[in-house]
């Protein structure tokens, strides 16, 4: 008997992902570009995309920079024309950039934090899926598959209720929402659409909290596994979602958490 071994290959691809200059970003280009995709790195400032990019070419993978300030529209537009200038196509969306780590209770809250988190955590992610999937649409496919992968990052703030986290949480909770009804909508362009909610990762939006000795003992305590995530841990999942493996799945919401909503 002929034992089928499960795809995790994304050779041939052609990704973007959003906010790939450091932390969880950089983790996902870097685990997508070592399974064969050609990766497209964003961020806001193009001297940190073209670093990122020429560190991922020095190994040998294909790799470009694009600064793209995921809250304005023709960066957004300019993402995707030199996507397609580069690499001819675009297969893999990843919406990872996003804003959060400075909590802010609701009774102090203003409308400009309010704005830059919605602005970023949720505007910039629908319209820049809302461009991919455009692409996608005219690239096309053969009718009955879905090779195409729009994965979004969420948050378990969007699914448990962290104080200090209506806007923050909210947005997240909106993502992992939108998330299934782009599934539905996108599917007949062959799009599967699913999201991750990590739980808490060592990256620059993090250090603060966990700087602070009491805080991060805190946090741990809520942590099944009691300790926080490496931006890797975070990648390998996105990895298998955008891999043939992960073909089958589709408006689905998958915590990488260490066990963070279960208590
Ligand atoms: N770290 C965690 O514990 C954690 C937990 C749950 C969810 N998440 C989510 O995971 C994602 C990545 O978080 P991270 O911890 O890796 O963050 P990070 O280390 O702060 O990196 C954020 C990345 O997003 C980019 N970025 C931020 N705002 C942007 C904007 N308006 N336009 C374009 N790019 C922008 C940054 O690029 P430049 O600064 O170079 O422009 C950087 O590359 C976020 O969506 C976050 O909400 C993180």
């Amino acid at each position: 008997m002929a034992i089928t071994a499960p795809d995790y290959s994304v050779k041939g691809k052609v990704a973007i992902v959003t906010g790939s200059t450091r932390g969880i970003g950089r983790a996902v280009a870097e685990a997508l570009a070592e399974g064969g995709a050609a990766v497209v790195i964003t961020g806001r400032k193009q001297e940190a995309c073209d670093k990122v990019a020429a560190e991922i070419a020095a190994e040998g993978y294909k790799a470009i920079g694009v600064a793209t300030e995921v809250t304005k529209a023709a960066d957004r537009e300019n993402l995707i024309a030199k996507t397609v200038e580069a690499f001819g196509r675009v297969d893999i969306l990843v919406n990872n950039a996003g804003v959060g780590g400075a909590p802010k209770k609701m009774i102090d809250m203003d409308e400009a934090y309010f704005d830059l988190y919605v602005d970023a955590d949720i505007k910039g992610l629908y319209f820049l899926s809302q461009l991919a999937a455009r692409q996608m649409q005219a690239q096309g496919c053969e009718k009955g598959t879905h090779p195409y992968r729009i994965i979004n990052v969420g948050s378990v703030a969007g699914i448990k209720s962290p104080i200090g986290d209506t806007v923050y949480g909210s947005c997240k909770a909106a993502v992992i929402h939108l998330t299934r009804i782009m599934a539905n909508e996108l599917a007949r362009f062959g799009i599967t659409v699913n999201s991750v909610a990590p739980g808490y990762v060592l990256t620059d939006m993090t250090k603060d909290v966990i700087a602070d000795e009491k805080n991060a003992a805190a946090v741990n305590r809520m942590i099944t596994l009691r300790r926080y995530a490496q931006p890797a841990e975070i990648a390998s999942v996105i990895r298998f979602i955008a891999a043939p493996a992960g073909g089958y799945l589709t408006g689905v919401n998958i915590p990488i958490d260490g066990g963070m909503v279960l208590n």
